[in-house]
Parts: structure tokens; C-alpha cells; sequence
């Protein structure tokens, strides 16, 4: 099998200052800590560090070549000098792009991004070779840098586009060249940045700009903004327009979904054919993921059956929906680790899922709950912590637990009865959960990453007399 890039390769993507001595390169990274023998390592300028410093590691650790824009002191193996290194980047990530013959899906949203890219890596990878971007590498550099990494024969590719700011999404959807786009949804995420939800729509449509010929676009049917979405595809050019979701005008549509604890029995009508199959991970809205991703299964030209018989073995990943029972008192606690990240579509998507799980005998439901971020400060974003109020209540939770100085918005709001406590942040927070919890007791935990609630996770596994095993 031919390396992943060759020296002559990269030298004609990146066009380097001087000549290049020969490499064959068997991945890329910008992670000095990740780097791997054989990987070629792009020295990237960060906020804090640069890049720079670690070419030396990074080549002492057995990286084919550095991509570098200045000297670095004792770096002992190639080195690859250019103008600029993240346009190098850029460039090679495009080369990778132009050279492959794979059918390409992007994927976008306000949440459920990563879930429905690694459901079409399963689906996808069950048929033929596939590639997708890693973890939630969707940003400047995680979109090129996974474009770098796609093999080339690879056939099919999965990228996840993210956007925290206004003009983010085109460029990297130019780079990325679909041929299939997916909006997830459009909710209330990073509102802080955007100022509305429409102007969210308007920057998640530019997912469709610079798509590759005969593209389709695959939108939220039951969104109120799916005009709004559809009319940006045609805008860029894109005429094929498939709806998923519940809606009868759906082309890719949940007829029924059957949800219990450990996935749901789903039932769908893609382009007219009915499908049933098992999900391996909880919650309607991982239904409405698993249809979305059917859709482009079908808008890429792969096999909709395998695509779907795979779903079985799909996965809320740890900090996302992931269940964990574990030892405790003389019986056993369900925890559902939603730590990684929160915002009010996904904490509503989290609490319709704590109300269908049941607690074991003299168990209750529980939940903790920290700041959602990126909604702004100020009143807007405690309008959007007390606007959970409803949500909690119908959550059945007979215990709330709350952290961070949004969350008292929330906590006004709380029936008596359901109140724990409220604390500035996890870390004073997390002993307080951990003992409030007993056997046959069900404990959701979530907020956003920067709200640090695995800290209160780990509070509770520390507690606990270790896992059961579902
Ligand atoms: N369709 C959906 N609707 C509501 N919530 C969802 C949906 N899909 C996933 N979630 C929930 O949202 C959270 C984040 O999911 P995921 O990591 O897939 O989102 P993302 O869009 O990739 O996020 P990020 O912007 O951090 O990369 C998880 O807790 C998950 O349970
Ligand atoms: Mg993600």
C-alpha cells in the first residue's frame, strides 16, 4: 500500500522555500503528545504555544517530517519550510480532497454532530473502506487536518463542520467539497456570538457552498427554519433537497420509535421503503440522528439495509448519553454521563430521557446540572437556564442539583421539593451529589465542557463500589 503522502506529494501541495529530502508519511498531526512514528507534524501557532518548540520532540519521537515557517534549534530529521503553516495545512488537507475519489459527506448542526458522523462511520465503514474525522476535529484546523488524513482509498468520507463564530462554515465547506451536507438542527447554541436563530440558520446553510456537482442536502424536515436552509442550498447551487424527521413531507422519515433504556426498536420510511431496525443508543433524538444519517447513506449511493442492520452497535460515547451502572450501598446507581457538553436543546433531549428511565426499587431520579455557556451573558442567558424549568419538572427528577452562576436562574425556579443545592461550581458541588445518592437511584449529570461537571462525575464513580456492567 502506497504511504499516505509522499515527500513529492507534499512538496507539490505545499511548494516549500527549499527541497525536500524524501519521506513517506503514514499520518498528520499538530499534536506533539500524539505523535506517532512515521506521522508528519505541522508546527501550528496556537493562542498559548506554538507549534515550534515541539518539532524536536516530535522528530525524536519518529515523525517522517516537520512542516515549519522558522528555524528550530536541535531538530534532528526533515523539515519542510514554508511561509505560512496553517495555509499549509489548508493546502494539503485540499490535495487530499482533490485527489480522492471518494463520495464525501459533511456534516453540520447545532448538536448531535459527532453522533451522527461516527453513526455514518458504523454505517459506512460495514461497506466499503471509510474515513471520518476524529472526535469533534471541526474546526480550522480538526477540517483540514482530517482532510490530510483521508486515505486515498478510502470510499467514503465523513467530515463534522462546527462554528462558533459568523464566516466560519464556508471556508471550510469549500475545502471539505460534499457531496452530501447535513444540518442536524438549528437551536440556541453559541447564541452569544450569533444573535439569533437565524442568523444561525444563515451561517449553518453555508454548509452547502462550494459542494461538489450533482450535491444533495439533507435538512431537518420538523425544523421551523428548513425553508430558510433549503433556500441557502439552492443558492449554492444545490437542487437536491431531502427532508428527514417526523413530518409526513419527510423523505426520510421516523414512522415510530419504541425507546427504552439501552437504545430503541426504530421504524423508518426512507424514499418511500420501510426499514426496521435496532439503535444501540438512547433517546428520540438519537432516532432523528439515525434517520438523518439514512438519508445520506442513501444520498451517497451506499446500501441502506447494511447501513441500518449496523446501527445496533451504535453508542452514546462517554460525556454524551453514555450509561454506566455501578455498585452502590447494597444495590447499584444508573449513571448518565452527559458532561461533555449542554446547551437547551440537548439538556431538553437529556431530560426527555431521564423521565423514560426507570430507578430501581427505592431509587429515585436525580440530576445535576451545570452552566450551559456560550449563550451569552446577562439576561439572555439566564432566561435560557430558567427556560428549562418546565423540562425539569416533567424530568420526574426528585432531586436537582445545580452549579454556576447561570443555574440560579434555574434554581428560582425549582419546586421546593426538588431542590439539592446550589453551588458557584462542580468542584464544591460534587461531594454534595455523591452523597445525596443511594441504591436504585438514576443520576444525570450534564453542562457544558467549560462548566467542568466531569468533576462531579468522577465524584460519583469515586464513591461507588465500581462498575456493574450493563
Ligand atoms: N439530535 C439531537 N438533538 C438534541 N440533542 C442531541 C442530538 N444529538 C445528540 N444530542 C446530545 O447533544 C450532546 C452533544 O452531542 P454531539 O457530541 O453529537 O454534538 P456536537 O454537535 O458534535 O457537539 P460539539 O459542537 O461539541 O462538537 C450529547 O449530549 C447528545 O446526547
Ligand atoms: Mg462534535
Amino acid at each position: 500500500m502506497t504511504a499516505l503522502w509522499t515527500s513529492d506529494e507534499v512538496s507539490k501541495a505545499l511548494s516549500p522555500v527549499t527541497a525536500v529530502a524524501p519521506f513517506m508519511a503514514d499520518g498528520v498531526t499538530f499534536d506533539s503528545r500524539a505523535v506517532g512514528k512515521g506521522d508528519l507534524f505541522f508546527a501550528l501557532g496556537g493562542e498559548t504555544t506554538d507549534g515550534h518548540g515541539f518539532v524536536a520532540d516530535a522528530l525524536a519521537r519518529g515523525a517522517a517530517a516537520a512542516v515549519v515557517s522558522r528555524d528550530v534549534e536541535g531538530a534532528r530529521g526533515t523539515l519542510i519550510r514554508v511561509p505560512d503553516t496553517m495555509k499549509a495545512l489548508v493546502d494539503l488537507g485540499r490535495a487530499g480532497r482533490r485527489r480522492s475519489k471518494a463520495r464525501i459527506a459533511s456534516v453540520t448542526g447545532s448538536v448531535g454532530k459527532t453522533s451522527t458522523k461516527d453513526a455514518l462511520r458504523a454505517m459506512l465503514s460495514a461497506q466499503a473502506p471509510t474515513s471520518a474525522s476524529v472526535a469533534s476535529y471541526n474546526n480550522h484546523v480538526g477540517v483540514p487536518i482530517s482532510l490530510t488524513r483521508l486515505p486515498r482509498e478510502a470510499h467514503y468520507g465523513v467530515f463534522e463542520i462546527g462554528m462558533n463564530h459568523p464566516g466560519e462554515i464556508e471556508p471550510l465547506a469549500r475545502q471539505v467539497e460534499a457531496h452530501v451536507g447535513v444540518i442536524t438542527n438549528v437551536g440556541a447554541v453559541h447564541i452569544g456570538h450569533m444573535g439569533s436563530e437565524e442568523a444561525i440558520a444563515d451561517e449553518k446553510g453555508c454548509l452547502f457552498a462550494g459542494m461538489a456537482e450533482g450535491a444533495a442536502a439533507v435538512l431537518n424536515r420538523d425544523s421551523r427554519h428548513y425553508d430558510r436552509l433549503a433556500g441557502h442550498a439552492r443558492r449554492f447551487g444545490v437542487s437536491r433537497i431531502v427532508g428527514f424527521g417526523r413530518s409526513e413531507a419527510a423523505e426520510a422519515r421516523l414512522l415510530a420509535c419504541d425507546l427504552q433504556d439501552s437504545g430503541s426498536d426504530v421504524a423508518a420510511l426512507i424514499h418511500g421503503r420501510r426499514i426496521e431496525y435496532r439503535l444501540g443508543a438512547a433517546g428520540e433524538h438519537w432516532a432523528l440522528n439515525s434517520v438523518a444519517a439514512l438519508a445520506v447513506v442513501e444520498a451517497l449511493g451506499a446500501d441502506v439495509a447494511i447501513a441500518a442492520a449496523t446501527l445496533a452497535k451504535v453508542k452514546a460515547s462517554p460525556g454524551r448519553g453514555a450509561r454506566r451502572m455501578l455498585k452502590f450501598g447494597a444495590g447499584a446507581i444508573e449513571l448518565l454521563d452527559e458532561s461533555y457538553n449542554a446547551n437547551p436543546v440537548s439538556v431538553r433531549a437529556m431530560l426527555a430521557v431521564l423521565s423514560r428511565t426507570e430507578p430501581k426499587p427505592g431509587g429515585r431520579r436525580v440530576l445535576a446540572l451545570g452552566d450551559m455557556r456560550e449563550l451569552g451573558e446577562g439576561a439572555d442567558a439566564d432566561a435560557y437556564h430558567a427556560g428549562l424549568a418546565d423540562a425539569v419538572a416533567t424530568s420526574g427528577a426528585a432531586q436537582v442539583f445545580l452549579c454556576g452562576s447561570h443555574m440560579q436562574a434555574l434554581w428560582q425556579c425549582l419546586a421546593p421539593a426538588q431542590r439539592g443545592v446550589h453551588r458557584p461550581d462542580s468542584a464544591s458541588l460534587a461531594g454534595e451529589v455523591a452523597t445525596a445518592l443511594r441504591a436504585g437511584d438514576v443520576i444525570a449529570v450534564k453542562g457544558s465542557l467549560g462548566s467542568k461537571m466531569k468533576i462531579v462525575v468522577d465524584a460519583i464513580v469515586a464513591a461507588s463500589g465500581g462498575e456493574v456492567g450493563l
